[in-house]
């Protein structure tokens, strides 16, 4: 089997991008990286902190940095934040080298899975349900354009999700 150098996950806020990614990376040995804790080692400050002093924009420019950097490391598994997608210049940073898995969750799961969170900002005003169903409407398209596997991971294992994709990679 010859794998991709690297694997790129896409999908929205409470996909499960980071716990599959951890696990998938463990089973190829491959390095895991999480473009969002890694923006935040680097920043020395939480991603809320970064939206309210620079703003959403402030925390885009530092995620398309950190994407354009981490494009570089092959062997990697990288965990990218749900709005990733949404600057089409990171579009051939987040392809480069890379098989890029889309991690497809009902709204019912997002709404689940980031219940009572209090890191994700775009979550914290309005209500979260409504925001996430708006949030899917634009961004679906575009994962499933950048994808290469739409992995669908509803009333699934973040083990199964694992084994279907060392299957499919
Ligand atoms: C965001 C998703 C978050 C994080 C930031 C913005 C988004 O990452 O990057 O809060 O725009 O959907 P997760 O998808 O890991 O929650």
């Amino acid at each position: 089997m010859s794998l991709p150098k690297r694997i790129v996950l896409v999908g929205p806020m409470g996909a499960g991008k980071s716990t599959i990614g951890r696990m998938l990376a463990r089973e190829l040995g491959y390095r895991f990286l999480d473009s969002d804790r890694i923006i935040e080692e680097r920043c020395g400050a939480n991603i809320p902190w970064i939206f309210d002093v620079e703003g959403e924009d402030g925390f885009r420019q530092r995620e398309t940095a950190m994407l354009a950097e981490l494009s570089e490391h092959p062997q990697t598994v990288l965990a990218t934040g749900g709005g990733a997608v949404m600057r089409e210049e990171n579009h051939p940073l987040l392809k480069r080298d890379a098989t890029v898995v889309y991690l497809k969750t009902s709204i019912e799961q997002q709404v689940e899975r980031t219940r009572r969170d209090r890191n994700r900002p775009l979550l914290q005003n309005d209500d979260p349900e409504t925001v996430l169903r708006n949030l899917f409407a634009v961004r679906d398209p575009i994962y499933t354009e950048l994808a290469d596997i739409v992995m669908f991971t509803d009333r699934k294992s973040p083990r199964l999700v694992v084994r279907q994709l060392v299957n499919r990679i």
